[in-house]
């Protein structure tokens, strides 16, 4: 049989669309140069973040300061909140580069996303006491608590391990009392409130987890990437390389001792220097809790994917392109269309776009005609390919920065791990930007999907953490 068709014709469209389609295409499309522009661009600000607090790409180091040996082993517990949902994670590792996790997911109620903050810390020691009720962590009690690594995947500034000042929320989450102040006093204080015998030894961004679980299982592994709600990345840098940490760091240690940074790319040109905005990114911006930050993250990632095409669909039917007719109502709705959506429009062949339909009746009460579906699937690959190649930028300025000519990356993520194509047009990106003319599979730098990286790295980290005081839990 056939694969289906990943390629469709516009040929028969009438004149007025297929124009429509072109000026979008002029719009979405990242060419060759503007791609490499926009590495050196990237290199820059990577740069800028090592030495000062002020550029764009904060570049926070972590304090996870090594690699995995391979040896580590123990039950650890992970906490990971992400941008969708909440996690309780345990992991076994079994000291021979080798995992074992099981892991209860709870659903994080959209209200608590833009409540108060004693709301979301009640509701995470609640789910974590319910994890530890459940999996017969009996023998532990609020003077002998189980050790907990917390991915929480936000900005925040690290003095040490265990304790983090957000800086800011990102991802649509918007919670008074938070930004300025350390996060584990408030876990704790909550925890101290749930009597949940938990103690949080290790506090991780998802990405850093990611580069240490993957590193676990694959040596290669020199950076961690998740496109997912957000969009982020960590690598392991020299502290000789990073001119902040002058002064912060005792005089014994060497300058060849390694730091994990968690970039937080997402706020790459806040300043509106180089990337291709479209009147789309800059509404989505302005109509955010955080408007002029993470300027990048608002272009590649999950969260915002399907809220572009949203926006240009509605500028479309107010032209009098589309939907004529038809009731738009539901499509006016903020954010009504996620990620998957546009996946599942990506994923339909061209043959017949029968899911298209299906999914603009089901979803929005839509009823779309051949032409509207055709210039829909063509948005949905123009966004998604935007935020691949957009996204590679950034994984070749790190590989170029810390001088990485061969290497894994690490990658998690509901857009990695389900959007057609998504890889394949990074590495379409990469041969762009490196000039590269072997086949695929011979690429010297590679994005290679993680198991599980915020639970397994958070749980790693806790163990290289404890590896001086304790051995685990059991
Ligand atoms: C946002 C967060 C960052 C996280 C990323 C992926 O960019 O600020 O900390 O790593 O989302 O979840």
């Amino acid at each position: 049989k056939k694969p289906p068709s990943r390629k469709g014709s516009m040929n028969d469209m009438p004149r007025n669309l297929l124009e429509e389609i072109e000026k979008l295409e002029k719009l979405f499309t990242v060419d060759t140069q503007k791609l490499k522009d926009i590495v050196a661009h990237f290199i820059g600000e990577l740069g800028k973040g090592l030495a000062t607090d002020n550029g764009t790409i904060p570049m926070y180091p972590t304090w996870v300061m090594d690699w995995p040996d391979g040896t580590e082993e123990g039950v650890y517990l992970a906490l990971d909140l992400g941008g969708t949902n909440l996690r309780v994670v345990e992991v076994k590792l079994d000291g021979k580069r080798a995992f074992d996790v099981m892991q209860s997911k709870y659903m994080l109620p959209a209200e608590l996303k833009v409540g108060s903050s004693d709301a979301l810390w009640d509701y995470i020691a609640e789910c974590l006491g319910k994890f530890i009720h459940d999996n017969h962590f009996g023998k532990y009690d609020m003077d002998n608590r189980v050790a907990l690594g917390f991915t929480f995947s936000y900005p925040l500034s690290q003095d040490s391990i265990d304790q983090g000042v957000l800086r800011t929320w990102t991802k649509g989450f918007d919670i008074d009392g938070v930004e300025g102040h350390d996060v584990r006093p408030m876990i704790m204080a909550a925890l101290e409130r749930k009597q949940v015998p938990i103690d949080v030894c290790a506090i991780i961004n998802d990405t850093t987890g990611t580069m240490i679980a993957s590193n676990y299982t694959d040596p290669e592994t020199r950076m961690g990437l998740i496109f997912g709600t957000g969009c982020n990345a960590a690598y392991m840098e020299t502290v000789k390389n990073i001119p902040k940490l002058k002064g912060l760091l005792p005089d014994d240690i060497d300058g060849d001792t390694l730091m994990a940074i968690n970039c937080e790319w997402g706020g790459f040109d806040n300043e509106n220097i180089i990337l291709p905005k479209t009147k789309w990114d800059r509404i989505i911006d302005e109509e955010s809790p955080r408007p002029g930050e993470q300027s990048f993250e608002k272009m590649v990632a999950g969260l915002y994917l399907g809220e572009v095409l949203r926006l240009v669909l509605l500028d479309l039917y107010t032209e009098g392109f589309i939907f004529q007719n038809e009731n738009i109502e539901p499509l006016r709705e903020a954010y009504k269309l996620d990620s998957s959506f546009l996946s599942m429009i990506e994923e339909d062949p061209w043959e017949n776009l029968s899911e298209v339909e299906d999914l603009f009746l089901e979803k929005l009460g839509i009823k779309t005609y051949d032409n509207e579906r055709k210039l829909i699937r063509r948005l949905a690959e123009l966004i998604g390919t935007r935020a691949a190649r957009l996204s590679h930028c950034g994984i070749a300025a790190i590989a170029k920065k810390a001088g990485l000519t061969s290497c894994h990356a690490g990658a998690d993520g509901s857009v990695v791990n389900k959007y057609p194509d998504f890889k394949e047009r990074g590495a379409q990106a990469f041969r762009e930007i490196f000039d590269w003319d072997m086949p695929v599979e011979e690429f010297p730098i590679k994005v290679v999907v993680a198991e599980d990286g915020s639970g397994v790295g958070a749980a790693l980290i806790a163990a290289l953490t404890h590896k001086r005081t304790a051995k685990g839990l059991s």
